[in-house]
C-alpha cells in the first residue's frame, strides 16, 4: 500500500477573504473537510483537514459526491510540478455533486443542481475534497440519465480532447477546428480522416466521440485488443493493436484511406516515445498533430525535411485557461455539454469505484502509474473517506 498519513489542519482558504454573512439554509452546515494531499513536495500523499470555502462572486460551492483520478494527479507528486507552489498540496482536477451554496451574481445555477467540474492545481480549486468550489461559468449540469460517478469522468479527460480538436493553433492550445456547436461546425468535417492514438484513454475515448460528432471518416484508432468493442461502440471505424510495429501502422492507416484525402489530423492521446514519433509519420505535409504531453526527442523536427509543412500542438486541456479564446470555448462546451450527455452522443468513461473514499486514491495512482489500469477511470466518492 501507498504510504500515507498525517492529519492536521491547513487554512485553504485561498486569497479570497471568508465571507461575514450567515450561511444560508442550504449550506453544509460544517467548516472542515477531509480532503487528500501531497504533503510537501516530491513527498507522501497524506489525509488533511481544511477549512470549507466560501463561493466567492460567479462561483459556486458543491458537496462532491465523487472524483476522478487523472496521471497527472501521480506525475505532479512524482516530478515535483513548478506550477504546484504551496505545500501540502490538494491535487484532483475531476469533481462532480450537489450545488449548496451559490456566490454572488450567479444565475445559471441553483442549489441543488446535479453538476460536474474540472478541477485546478491550488488547494481552493482542487477537488481531492468533500466540498469544492467552482467559476460557475465552467460547471455543467448532469442530465439525469448520468450518475456523479460517470459525471466525474468527463472533464479532464473531455477537456483535453476538446482544446486539443477546438483550441485556437496557439501555444498549448489545438488543431483550431470549429466545435460541432459552433455554426456549420455539426459534421463539418465528412470525408476526412482522422488517427487517435491511444482511443482507450479516457482523452482518445472523448477524441472519438468528438471526432465522430465533427464529421471525420474513417476515425482509426489504437488501443489493446481487448477495448476494439469500447473503441468501436464509441464511433471507431478501424481498429489497430496498440503493439503493431511503426512501419506495419504507417502501412494500415495508408490502406484504410487509400482513394480518399490523406491524414491531416493526428491526435495523440498517449504521447509517449512509443508513439510521438509513428504519429508524426502518419500525419500528411500541411496537417496538424496534437499532443497531450510536451514533444519528445524522437520527433527531432530538424530531421525531418517535411517538418516545416507539419505541425504540432502541445494541448493543455483545461477550462480553467489563461488564453481568452480556450476560456470562452470552455463556457460555450459546458453551457452545451448537459445536452449531448443526455442525447448519448457523448458517453462518459466506464468507471471503476475505490473504496475507502479520499484514501483510495494513493493505491489507484499507483495502478495509474503502472498501466495496470485499461479502458476505466478510476472514481472515488469523498464522503466515503473514513475517520
Ligand atoms: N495535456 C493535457 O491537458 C492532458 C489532459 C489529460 C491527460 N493528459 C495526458 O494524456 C495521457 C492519457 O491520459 P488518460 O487519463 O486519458 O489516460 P488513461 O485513461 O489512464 O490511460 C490508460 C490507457 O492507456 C492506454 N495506453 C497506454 N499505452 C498505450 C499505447 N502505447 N498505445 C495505445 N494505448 C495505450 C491503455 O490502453 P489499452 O488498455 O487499450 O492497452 C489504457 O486504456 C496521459 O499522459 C495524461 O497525463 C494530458
Amino acid at each position: 500500500m501507498t504510504p500515507y498519513f498525517r492529519v492536521g489542519v491547513i487554512n485553504a482558504q485561498g486569497d479570497r477573504p471568508r465571507s461575514t454573512h450567515p450561511p444560508p439554509l442550504s449550506s453544509p452546515n460544517m467548516s472542515t473537510q477531509k480532503a487528500l494531499a501531497i504533503l510537501e513536495k516530491n513527498g507522501p500523499w497524506g489525509l488533511i483537514n481544511v477549512h470549507v470555502d466560501k463561493p466567492g462572486p460567479g462561483e459556486v460551492l458543491i458537496r462532491a459526491e465523487a472524483t476522478a483520478l487523472n496521471p497527472v494527479d501521480w506525475k505532479v507528486q512524482a516530478s515535483g510540478a513548478p506550477f504546484v507552489t504551496d505545500y501540502p498540496a490538494i491535487m484532483g482536477t475531476d469533481s462532480a455533486g450537489t450545488v449548496v451554496e451559490i456566490g454572488e451574481g450567479v444565475t445559471r445555477l441553483r442549489v441543488g443542481d446535479r453538476v460536474f467540474h474540472q478541477g485546478w492545481f491550488t488547494n481552493r480549486l482542487a477537488t481531492f475534497k468533500q466540498f469544492t468550489i467552482s467559476p460557475a461559468d465552467i460547471v455543467g449540469k448532469i442530465p439525469d440519465n448520468i450518475t456523479f460517478d460517470q459525471a466525474a469522468s468527463i472533464p479532464v479527460g473531455l477537456g483535453a480532447a476538446f482544446v486539443g480538436l477546438y483550441g485556437q493553433p496557439i501555444e498549448r492550445g489545438g488543431a483550431g477546428l470549429v466545435a460541432p456547436w459552433q455554426n456549420g461546425g455539426l459534421g463539418k468535417y465528412a470525408g476526412q480522416p482522422i488517427v487517435v492514438f491511444g482511443g482507450s484513454t479516457s482523452v482518445g475515448q472523448y477524441v472519438i466521440q468528438l471526432a465522430k460528432l465533427s464529421g471525420f471518416s474513417p476515425i482509426i484508432t489504437t488501443s489493446s485488443p481487448h477495448n476494439a468493442p469500447l473503441v468501436t461502440s464509441l464511433g471507431a471505424t478501424h481498429f489497430i493493436s496498440r503493439t503493431t510495429p511503426p512501419s506495419d501502422v504507417l502501412s494500415k492507416v495508408t490502406n484504410i484511406t487509400s482513394g480518399g484525402p490523406s491524414v491531416k489530423l493526428v491526435f495523440d492521446a498517449i504521447s509517449e516515445e512509443t508513439t510521438q514519433g509513428v504519429a508524426y509519420d502518419v500525419l500528411a505535409p500541411g496537417g496538424t498533430l496534437v499532443l497531450v504531453w510536451p514533444l519528445k526527442n524522437q520527433i527531432d523536427l530538424r530531421k525531418r525535411p517535411e517538418s516545416t509543412l507539419k505541425t504540432v500542438v502541445n494541448t493543455f486541456g483545461t477550462v480553467h485557461h489563461d488564453v481568452e479564446t480556450i476560456r470562452d470555448l470552455g463556457v460555450q462546451l459546458y453551457s452545451k455539454v448537459e445536452a449531448y450527455l443526455a442525447s448519448g452522443d457523448l458517453k462518459p468513461n466506464r468507471t471503476e469505484i475505490l473504496q475507502g473514499g479520499l484514501a483510495g486514491i494513493p493505491d489507484g495512482l499507483e495502478r495509474l502509474r503502472s498501466n495496470q489500469v485499461s479502458g476505466v477511470k478510476l472514481v472515488v466518492r469523498p464522503h466515503e473517506t473514513g475517520e
